[in-house]
């Protein structure tokens, strides 16, 4: 009886892991159904609040179911979810998650660095979809806390992706290297640029891996031991032309690129799922990565993006945005600011260093 009893305590937990965060419509009704929502919802995503804070949190809570409920009401090609942000303003969320500032930080280091060469110009080779993830080019979706530090989760996807497809192995690359050793031009949780920490990889003479230095998501003093156990090298980068989603299709096609995008609008941060083609501007403040492309069966394209915050938030921390579209700077600004690693090796110059690399052949 007790062993049964387990069992089905078990598969309620297994369930609500799965399913999870959903509501049902009579809960919005009433003040009383939208507060025991709020706490059900608390406990879900276990959001620590003191009770102090609670009837604020309750009313942005609120203007956020509703604005979740209505956006999917429409007859729109993405869904939103009640998602851990549910409690923040958008103004609290844009200035915890998407603090990358990358325009910001453009207008600090001025143009781009990378040579004009685009090494996939004239790349004939561009199937009609790709999936980074499928040839096992990606890691697990990472979380980059409240830092500004997506700048480096973007760049580490990026080398992460090439590292692969020209060495054959996929290694989970230290973001927290970058945070604490890239300094110079790049401020660590304030936000940097994904082109300089590719130049940062290439000068320090690789970049070592998550185990050897691992996510801490705060400002850290440079850790001289760790920054030595190098192992994946990069030969530089390159930028793909400008607000161009052709170009950037070319380059998607060949290998994971870094990019960066406007994430701060309230529909990017309750996205859950289906094509982004929501309103957002291009007052880039997030790096992301485009790790495949496709298009849907009713012929919708779209850029498949991988997210640095948790597995939870969007397509299992993905987001499908947009592709093809009229204006040239792309959905929420996508083709303005992409770059890439170049890698010549096929091999890393101390293999031998590469513990716990896991091998994905
Ligand atoms: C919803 O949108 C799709 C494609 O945009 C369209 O084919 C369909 O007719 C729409 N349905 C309604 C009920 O408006
Ligand atoms: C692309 O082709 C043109 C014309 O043949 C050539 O001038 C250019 O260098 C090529 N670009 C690259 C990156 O190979």
């Amino acid at each position: 009886m007790k062993k049964l009893l387990l069992i089905f305590l078990f598969s309620l937990l297994i369930l609500q892991t799965v399913c999870g965060f959903d509501y049902e419509e009579k809960e919005l009704e009433s003040e009383e159904g939208l507060s025991k929502l709020y706490d059900r919802w608390r406990s879900h995503h276990s959001v620590p609040r003191s009770l102090h804070e609670r009837e604020k949190r309750l009313n942005v809570f609120r203007h956020n179911v509703m604005h979740v409920h209505n956006t999917n009401k429409k007859n729109q090609s993405y869904k939103l979810k009640l998602n851990k942000f549910a409690d923040l303003t958008i103004h609290e969320f844009k200035s915890a998650y998407t603090g990358s500032n990358i325009k910001h930080h453009r207008m600090l280091q001025g143009p781009k660095r990378g040579s004009k060469r685009f090494m996939y110009e004239n790349a004939t080779r561009i199937p009609s979809s790709v999936d980074w993830r499928e040839k096992g080019a990606v890691t697990e979706i990472k979380n980059q806390g409240q830092c500004g530090s997506c700048w480096a989760f973007s760049t580490v996807a990026a080398v992460e992706g090439i590292n692969k497809i020209k060495t054959n192995k996929l290694v989970s690359l230290s973001e927290q290297e970058l945070v604490d050793c890239d300094t110079r031009q790049n401020e660590g949780c304030n936000g940097g640029l994904m082109e300089i920490a590719f130049e940062f990889i290439k000068k320090n003479g690789g970049i070592t891996t998550e185990d050897n230095y691992p996510y801490e998501g705060i400002d850290g003093k440079c850790d001289a031991s760790k920054d030595n156990g190098v192992v994946v090298t990069i030969d530089g980068h390159e930028d793909v032309p400008e607000n161009n989603e052709n170009a950037l299709l070319k380059a998607v096609a060949n290998q994971p690129v870094s990019v960066a995008i406007d994430a701060g609008s309230s529909n990017f941060q309750f996205y859950s799922k289906g094509v982004f083609t929501g309103q957002c501007g291009t007052e880039l403040n997030h790096g992301v990565a485009a790790v495949g492309y496709g298009v849907t069966s009713k012929g919708k394209k779209y850029w498949i993006v991988r997210n640095s915050w948790g597995a939870e938030w969007g397509e299992g921390g993905y987001i499908k945005i947009e592709r093809d579209i009229d204006d040239s700077e792309g959905r929420c600004g996508i083709a303005m600011e992409a770059s890439y690693p170049i890698k010549l090796s096929s091999s890393n110059p101390d293999a031998s260093k590469e513990d716990g690399v896991k091998d994905e052949l």
